[in-house]
């Protein structure tokens, strides 16, 4: 049974509908906005959070997208209100966008609390925007729906088809070997990115956006529309007039949001192929509901649900592939004996009745179950005396021969030393050693950036090696690929045993047995922990300290230790 408020019982009423001074004083504000009252009153506000700035390139079309957003919530009878927020640009923020994660969900949570909002859109995709908007929207608990900016054209170079992120890895690796020249390169600047849109690939953005489509937050099959597609802006204005509708409803995030739907999300990027990143935002979005999604569900699930979605950077094709072979609900389609399909979702449909009718259009995109890209999914959790608190191995897109390996440890203290180091002539490295990096973690990065793809030395490149075992308590961009284990908590910054390797130091990884070892007996461990000195903070004064203060470990999602959950903030007096 569907519930339906009453004008007088709209939030935004408190701010137009009362008689009182402060009341009387937004009707005039609004008339200053240039509206008569017959134009608004009585009607749902629907605010746009809209992450458009002019250096966030996948974001670029968002500033007409609101526009569209707009129509449709004047169509269904609301009145929309553009509300920009921060930009989270993957490509230009430094030192790293999750450094702002959480100022963008603080934001989100602030501005639909403070404001007269009686429902939210949430325009994002470009990687972090989307856990950032969904977990300040969860926080605030009041309707939102989330407006996925959509994947941007194929990449392309003189003819071959190209992915973000893992095509210029590639290419980049090319030119140090000394593969390809300038020319190339210069196309390839040209041709990488085509048009609006987040990346193509299986990455960040596409993993995330696909899921707050499980989760119930955007309407069916919005998440794999390319950004420049008619369909793209038709689906803004069917957000627009859903989020109207939802206001009447008073559909909150704490209605969809349930432990089913966390774990829906989890079977649909494990059946994606999605990021490594999903794993640290889906279990802070998870706790800002309150509900305990671990390491180990990611895990479990991983066990059992097969990759079938061929894309890269673990398979070929790229998102407007995977839009034209059906979408998501076509991939959902083929594991609903893993899904719950009796949960609510944004659309006022239950999540099972979305996908009920969908169909694959291409095999060879979205794999049969019979014959899956991988048939165990694409994350592994590792522990051992050198992950106590985990790991993360995302070994679908790793060389097979390294998923069980034993080398020496050639040790790197941040990225800088990285960098300097790497390719020296007397660097004694071989195919066979473990790169492993440090000081990259949450609050020694600071902000865990996306180093976790350490590069090979262009000796081994030459070579023609192109994966070795790396290791660090940094992210990985989700357009990464190889033996990179990531996100090792807890970090070394703090503590965490990665602090106390040294060169030559025996580590093993043992994807299989989900172990990851360091072979040092444990008095000499305990040696060089009395010995150990915890890095200063680089933070004196403002964001960066708080961020420093309050940052949880990778293992908890990297959200700061006083945002989880929701409510506590009480309702802004406005009589
Ligand atoms: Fe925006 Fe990749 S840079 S999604
Ligand atoms: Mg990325």
């Amino acid at each position: 049974m569907e519930r339906r408020l009453a004008p007088e019982q709209l939030r935004s009423h408190r701010w137009y509908g009362t008689e009182t001074v402060r009341s009387f004083n937004h009707r005039a504000r609004t008339r200053q906005l240039g509206l008569s009252a017959e134009e608004h009153m009585g009607k749902p506000v629907i605010g746009i959070l809209n992450t458009w700035n002019e250096l966030n390139p996948c974001h670029i079309h968002f500033r007409e997208r609101a526009e569209d957003v707009k129509r449709g919530v004047w169509q269904a009878g609301g009145y929309p209100v553009e509300l920009p927020v921060i930009s989270l640009s993957e490509s230009f923020q430094k030192p790293t966008t999750m450094l702002y994660r959480n100022l963008l969900a603080m934001e989100t949570e602030e501005m639909i609390r403070s404001y007269p909002v009686d429902a939210a859109v949430l325009m994002g995709g470009c990687d972090k925007t989307t856990p950032a908007l969904l977990m300040g929207a969860i926080s605030m608990d009041l309707p939102a729906i989330f407006l996925p900016c959509g994947p941007m054209l194929p990449g392309n170079l003189r003819g071959e088809v190209l992915g973000s992120g893992t095509d210029v890895w590639r290419y980049w690796a090319d030119k140090r070997a000394g593969l390809v020249g300038e020319p190339v390169m210069r196309d390839l600047e040209e041709g990488i990115a085509r048009s609006p849109g987040h990346c193509m690939t299986m990455g960040t953005a596409s993993t995330m956006t696909s899921a707050a489509e499980v989760l119930g937050m955007t309407l069916t099959g919005a998440a794999a529309i390319p950004a420049v597609s008619s369909a793209h802006t038709r689906m803004a204005a069917a957000t627009g007039r859903r989020a109207v509708d939802m206001a009447w409803e008073d559909l909150r995030p704490s209605h969809i949001l349930t432990a089913e739907a966390f774990a829906d999300a989890v079977t649909a990027v494990l059946a994606l192929g999605g990021s490594t990143n999903a794993v640290i935002h889906l279990i802070a979005m998870a706790r800002r509901r309150g509900i305990d999604l671990t390491l180990d569900d990611f895990d479990a699930a991983s066990r059992k649900v097969p990759v079938l979605a061929d894309l890269r950077p673990s398979g070929t094709y790229l998102m407007e592939d995977f839009y034209l072979a059906g979408g998501l609900p076509a991939l959902l389609s083929r594991v609903t004996d893993l899904l719950h399909p009796d949960r609510p979702t944004v659309t006022g449909r239950s999540f099972g009745e979305g996908i009920a009718d969908a169909q694959v259009y291409d095999d060879k995109v979205i794999r049969p179950r019979e014959d899956p890209l991988s048939q165990e999914g694409g994350l592994a959790v590792l522990r051992g005396n050198l992950a106590p608190d985990g790991a993360v191995i995302k070994h679908v897109a790793a060389e097979p021969w390294l998923l069980r390996h034993t080398g020496p440890a050639l040790v790197f203290d941040g990225h800088r030393d990285l960098m300097r180091r790497i390719n020296d002539e007397d660097l004694p490295v071989t195919p066979d050693s473990v790169l492993v990096l440090r000081g990259a973690g949450p609050r020694g990065g600071p902000g865990m950036p996306e180093q976790g793809m350490l590069p090979l030395p262009d000796r081994i490149l030459k070579a023609g090696v192109r994966d070795m075992v790396r290791i660090s308590d940094a992210r990985m961009s989700g357009t990464s690929y190889g033996a990179c284990v990531l996100h090792v908590a807890p970090e070394s910054h703090v503590g965490g045993p990665l602090a106390l390797v040294r060169d030559g130091d025996l580590i093993t990884l043992d994807v299989e047995a989900r172990l990851l070892t360091l072979d040092v007996p444990e008095e000499e461990l305990a040696r060089r922990r009395a010995e150990w000195k915890q890095p200063g903070t680089v933070f004196r004064r403002g964001y960066g300290s708080l961020f420093d203060a309050h940052i949880l470990q990778a293992d908890q999602g990297c959200d700061f230790d006083f945002l989880a959950g929701s409510g506590g903030a009480p309702e802004p007096d406005t009589e």
